[in-house]
């Protein structure tokens, strides 16, 4: 499964330059985990970082313009770094697999002359194979939609033959990422397998109501942002997985407090309506009245069953609405996801929550805090001695936040 390692962010509103995990020139720090977890106090910028990862996502599924504009970021002028000259930058470091070497991706995005954002620079890079130490060699170098691409999956392998598969490029549009429009292409593999990871990228923006919305029938492979295609999503589990869908099913219903049963209902019209049994009463509940904690969790759980997930997710605080008790074992559910096994997703996550956060480990956790400079900075629990050794000694996490040892003294 692809792992990201790392991620650097600069002059993205309050972070103006924060790392989590591992970079290519940064490589003394631990790779991140599979399951991350960030947290902080209001205001230190968690769904900053939540959206940083989105805002790269949508500059590919749209384009650097449009995705400004978009989930009310207000456009580039409010989103850099407040007193800072510079371009949004983000670096991603990241393997295909297990074993793989790792492969740099570093986007910079910045301001023409008439105010509109452009993609100023983007670089692809990885190291030889065999290559242990030492610098990577580019696949892809843009800048300002001008550059170089050394096309095939063995380019730039052989020293010294890096000018046979060297192709020089030009972009007629300055909106568009580089990766979005040469990864279509069969000749650029690595940077097809790359755009594809990022494709498959999924923030959850979930929103009860929505999930509460009757889908017109049809099978779909996954949960939509907001979650109002959960119908569709089990209708397709239930054709494509028959055999697992009943199980799946019983297994969820298992893990939410007060449901015995879980079923679905076609209607004459072919909507899948979801059927909640709470045991209490003989007729079932539809969807369209269950609370809204309830939902989410289905929501989640299902999104865990996916046979086919997707490889990153980003959930914004999975605590709202949920009663604390259920937050220990939703942090160890998506644990139990997120192994680092083949086909397994990676989960970021950003939380309040110190219920969750009792079960994680201080290497999943990160503490973000804002400085009196106004901007953000981040610690991994584990780097401060003092929680590692509380946590070594079997007392929880989320504990140890709660009593302020994870705070800056
Ligand atoms: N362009 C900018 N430059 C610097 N700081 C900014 C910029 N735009 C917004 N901020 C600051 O970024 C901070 C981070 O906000 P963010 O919403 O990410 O916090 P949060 O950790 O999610 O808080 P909460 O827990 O309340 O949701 C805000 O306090 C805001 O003042
Ligand atoms: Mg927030």
């Amino acid at each position: 499964m692809a792992l990201i390692e790392g991620f650097r962010v600069q002059n993205y509103r309050s972070l103006r330059d924060i790392t989590l995990g591992k970079l290519s020139g940064q490589q003394a720090g631990d790779p991140l985990t599979p399951l991350t977890v960030v947290i902080g106090k209001n205001g230190v910028g968690k769904s900053t970082l939540f959206d940083a990862f989105g805002f790269v996502s949508d500059c590919l599924n749209s384009d650097v313009e449009a995705a400004c504009d978009m989930k009310q970021r207000g456009g580039l002028e409010r989103m850099l770094s407040r007193e800072s000259s510079g371009s949004i930058r983000f670096e991603i470091y990241y393997r295909e697999a297990q074993g793989e070497r790792p492969i740099t991706y570093e986007l910079s995005i910045g301001q023409d002359s008439s105010g509109r954002p452009y993609v100023e620079s983007e670089m692809l890079k990885q190291r030889r194979k065999g290559q242990k130490h030492g610098r990577p060699f580019p696949f892809l170098r843009l800048d300002h939609g001008k550059g170089t691409v050394w096309a095939g999956e063995e380019a730039v392998e052989i020293a010294g033959e890096e000018d046979k598969t060297q192709e020089a490029v030009e972009l007629t549009d300055l909106r568009q990422l580089g990766i979005a429009t040469l990864g279509t292409l069969k000749e650029h593999p690595r940077i097809k397998r790359f755009r594809d990871f990022l494709k498959g990228w999924y923030l959850s923006y979930f929103h009860p109501d929505a999930a509460r919305s009757l889908p017109s029938a049809g099978p779909q492979k996954h949960l939509n942002i907001h979650g109002d295609n959960i119908g569709n999503v089990v209708q397709f589990l239930e054709r494509e997985h028959s055999d697992r869908f009943r199980l799946i099913l019983n297994r969820i219903a298992s893990k939410i407090p007060g449901v015995k049963k879980i079923d679905t209902k076609v209607t004459d019209d072919k909507r899948v309506l979801l059927r909640f049994n709470d045991g209490a009463f003989d007729d079932p509940f539809f969807a369209q009245q269950m609370s809204d904690g309830t939902l989410k969790v289905f929501a989640y759980l299902l999104m865990m069953e996916d046979p086919d997930p997707p490889p990153f997710i980003c959930i914004e605080e999975p605590e709202n609405g949920l009663y604390h008790k259920l937050l220990e074992s939703l942090a160890r559910e998506f644990r139990s996801h997120a192994t680092g096994k083949k086909g397994a997703p990676q989960l970021f996550v950003t939380t309040h929550q110190p219920y969750f956060v009792d079960a994680l480990t201080p290497q999943e956790v990160w503490v973000l805090e804002k400085g009196k400079d106004g901007y953000s900075s981040l610690r991994r629990a584990a780097d401060i001695e003092l929680v590692q050794n509380m946590v070594n000694q079997g007392l929880p996490l989320g504990g140890l936040w709660y009593s302020d040892y994870l705070d800056a003294r």
